[in-house]
């Protein structure tokens, strides 16, 4: 990704999750479901779900603020707020503006970006592109979400699968020769309707009917998503990679979207990946969507995994349809 010299990376991280844990025994008392069912097909033993009065900014803020410690920066620093969001507090105004203020950010710009689970990676590509253009200085890109609050507890298809959480990276300029080497985002809307929430927006406002007919609801179509997701996350990688120059060999760390341990495993097997180098964490909190990849990107960074100079690849899918790569030569700690 060539805009010019500038090099643009991650200069801290942070995330939060809710200290409530939904176990898969839990579930089989909701839904005929078992944890062996579970677990075999989705890789998930448990998910943290966000009690009744927090929303989605007030985890956003707390995994912002971990961020802005980790890089050693005042929130008066920040230029730009990017969250990536598919459960926002509101309809407007956004959860960036709701955590500007939280922060007390007031030099920011902020806005909320809806890419579903590829929402925290296009909010890199965004980010960098800001810094590399000369715009801003120093962005806040967020991945939060409260998912617990738009599933259906009845359905089993999808309620055994997502959780809530937030992660958050500060983008700055790095050291020449590191950070974002390489990108690849892509869409394709065709495919809008496998995996979506029907109502609540101008095609079907709220009505009394649109609740009866649980159309707030996430509703998926699972097997579509599944063979979309196992043939867009290698592709996607490999072509972020090729932006970058490298191949799939030069990878030290994958961290991709946390949806299924099977689709994982197909994404590291296309990439002659081994999973010592693929970061797994959906069997402790199930789906997050946006925020799968920054949590998963902060826990690996705070573990120490990751030193200066490994190439570290994120990778993700979801609805839109989505999908977005960003391979990053690692610039923090040693
Ligand atoms: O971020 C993107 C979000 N979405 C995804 O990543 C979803 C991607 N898709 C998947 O992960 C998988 O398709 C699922 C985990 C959702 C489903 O796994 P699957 O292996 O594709 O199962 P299936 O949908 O083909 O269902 C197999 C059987 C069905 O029963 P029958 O028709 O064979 O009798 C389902 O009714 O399993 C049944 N089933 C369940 N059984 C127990 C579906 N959900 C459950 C459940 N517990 N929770």
């Amino acid at each position: 990704m060539t805009v010019n010299n500038k090099a643009v990376g991650i200069i801290g991280v942070g995330s939060y999750l809710p200290e409530k844990i939904v176990t898969n025994a839990d579930l089989e008392k909701v839904v005929e479901t078992s944890d062996e069912w579970i677990f075999e097909r989705t890789g998930i033993k448990e998910r943290r779900v966000a009690d009744g009065d927090t929303a989605t900014s007030d985890i956003a803020a707390k995994a912002a603020e971990m961020a802005l410690a980790d890089a050693g920066i005042t929130a008066e620093e920040i230029d730009l707020i990017i969250v990536a969001t598919v459960t926002p507090d509101m309809s407007f105004p956004s959860v960036a503006c709701l955590v500007q203020d939280r922060l007390k950010a007031k030099n920011a710009a902020a806005f909320d970006l809806s890419a579903a689970c590829s929402g925290f990676t296009y909010g890199m590509v965004v980010a960098s592109s800001f810094i590399k253009s000369g715009v801003y200085k120093k962005v806040l890109v967020i991945g939060a979400e409260t998912l617990s609050k738009i599933i259906d507890w009845e359905d089993r298809n999808t309620c055994i699968l997502f959780g809530d959480g937030a992660g958050a990276a500060v983008l700055g300029q790095v050291e020449d020769g590191y950070g974002i080497l390489g990108v690849e985002l892509g869409a394709d809307g065709s495919g809008g309707d496998l995996l979506k929430v029907p109502a609540g927006g101008s095609r079907q406002p709220t009505s009394i009917e649109t609740c009866n007919n649980k159309l707030h609801f996430i509703h998926m179509n699972g097997n579509e998503v599944f063979k979309f997701a196992v043939k867009v996350m290698g592709e996607a990688a490999v072509k972020a990679l090729d932006d970058a120059g490298l191949d799939p060999e030069s990878i030290d760390c994958l961290i991709p979207h946390q949806a299924n341990i099977r689709i994982i495993q197909s994404a590291a097997k296309r990439l002659k990946v081994p999973m010592d180098k693929v970061v797994v964490n959906v069997d402790k909190y199930g789906n997050t969507s946006a925020a799968s990849i920054p949590i998963a990107l902060a826990e690996t960074v705070k573990s120490g995994r990751v030193k200066k100079g490994d190439i570290v690849v994120l990778v993700g899918f979801g609805a839109g349809l989505t999908w977005a790569s960003c391979v990053l030569k690692w610039c923090k700690g040693d």
